[in-house]
């Protein structure tokens, strides 16, 4: 992707007319329907995480439920009251906007390395033929630290790195924590993803979503499931619409709430629990007058991990689903393969030919 599929310079341009390359089959494009039916998101669930914290002994018991209830039927949900100081959220934000506004130039000494999710650029994108997002991203390896790559590092804005080593590990706290009361919901012992990661992987994406002169003809990112454990997802501040998720067979829109985060289960959850929790098919989309920013937290076990369906969610009325794999194996191949829906989810199911 060089300067002429940048969506940015694309914006400058102030052309109404989309380039080829965006243009959605008939079939993918977003049905945009300018009255949002307000039923369409008003029961996304929302965990109040406080109350798994320091909740009464009952709160903590319903939370822990509804949070069961939401990995099952969603795989998605909202948490506030998730304990980060909200004045950081607004400052990581304020970076990633400055690191985006930057000039082009600036943006493209650290460009996106093929066949990984590092760099300023797109990602997941293998062919010619293949369609590209209406959205740039700029994405960094930080936990372990040998998944940094520190040519990668902007020296530019100056509080960037600074700001993202103090965000990101707020956020690995928050995960851990998730993960516990996960555990908790599914009847586990509550250190079994904390004993089974090992030192866990992190990463952060930032995304970009520019406004866009035609938001019917274009996907903001295409669908996909996370190939996390868990993904934390952070909306900018006065954000406007744009996630979407799919529920039965439905794209649901997301409504941004002010200081919550949103969290996705991963395909890794999904295998681990034997399909009980289910990874969450998402995409986003654009808008005509409004550009969109989100900063999402990846958060996975050590790439060294064999791992397949826990024993004690595998039994005669749940067959096991998934087969063992080593986790560093599906992250290359999720990593090298366009998103297309829960595709790569495939990796881990037994062949059947
Ligand atoms: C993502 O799935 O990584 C980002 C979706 C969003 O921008 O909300
Ligand atoms: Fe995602």
């Amino acid at each position: 992707v060089g300067h002429i599929d940048d969506v940015q310079e694309l914006r400058k341009k102030k052309s109404s007319k989309i380039p080829e390359r965006f243009i959605r089959d008939k079939t993918e494009r977003p049905k945009l329907n300018n009255s949002i039916n307000l039923t369409q998101f008003d029961n996304i669930p929302i965990i109040d995480f406080s109350k798994l914290f320091k909740g009464s002994k009952d709160e903590c018991c319903s939370e822990v439920h509804k949070l069961m209830t939401s990995c099952e039927e969603w795989g998605f949900f909202q948490v506030i009251n998730h304990g980060i100081d909200l004045e950081l959220l607004e400052r990581i934000e304020k970076v990633a906007m400055e690191f985006f506004m930057m000039p082009i130039e600036e943006k493209q000494k650290y460009p996106m390395i093929p066949g990984t999710v590092q760099g300023y650029g797109q990602a997941f994108v293998f062919s010619e033929e293949q369609k590209l997002d209406w959205c740039n991203m700029f994405a960094l390896g930080l936990e372990p630290h040998y998944q940094r790559n520190l040519k990668l590092w902007p020296t530019k804005p100056y509080d960037f790195s600074e700001t993202l080593e103090i965000y990101s590990k707020e956020v690995r706290k928050l995960c851990k924590n998730l993960l516990k009361y996960i555990a908790i919901s599914l009847g586990l012992n509550e250190n079994i993803f904390e004993e089974m990661f090992g030192v866990a992987v992190q990463a952060v994406r930032m995304n970009y979503y520019p406004p866009c002169p035609r938001p019917d003809l274009v996907l903001g990112l295409s669908p996909h499931s996370d190939g996390s454990a868990l993904t934390i997802l952070q909306q900018g501040k006065g954000n406007t619409f744009g996630l979407q998720i799919l529920k039965n067979n439905k794209w649901i829109q997301v409504q941004p709430i002010p200081g919550a985060l949103v969290i996705n289960i991963g395909d890794t959850i999904e295998v681990l629990t034997n399909g009980r929790y289910k990874s969450v098919e998402h995409r986003a989309v654009t808008h005509k007058e409004k550009d969109r920013l989100s900063i999402v937290t990846f958060y996975a076990p050590s790439y060294d991990i064999e791992l397949g369906p826990i024993q004690e969610l595998v039994n005669d009325k749940n067959p096991c689903k998934y087969r063992r794999y080593n986790h560093g194996e599906y992250s290359k191949h999720y990593v090298t393969n366009k998103l297309e829906g829960k595709k790569t989810l495939e990796f881990a199911k037994f062949k059947t030919d």
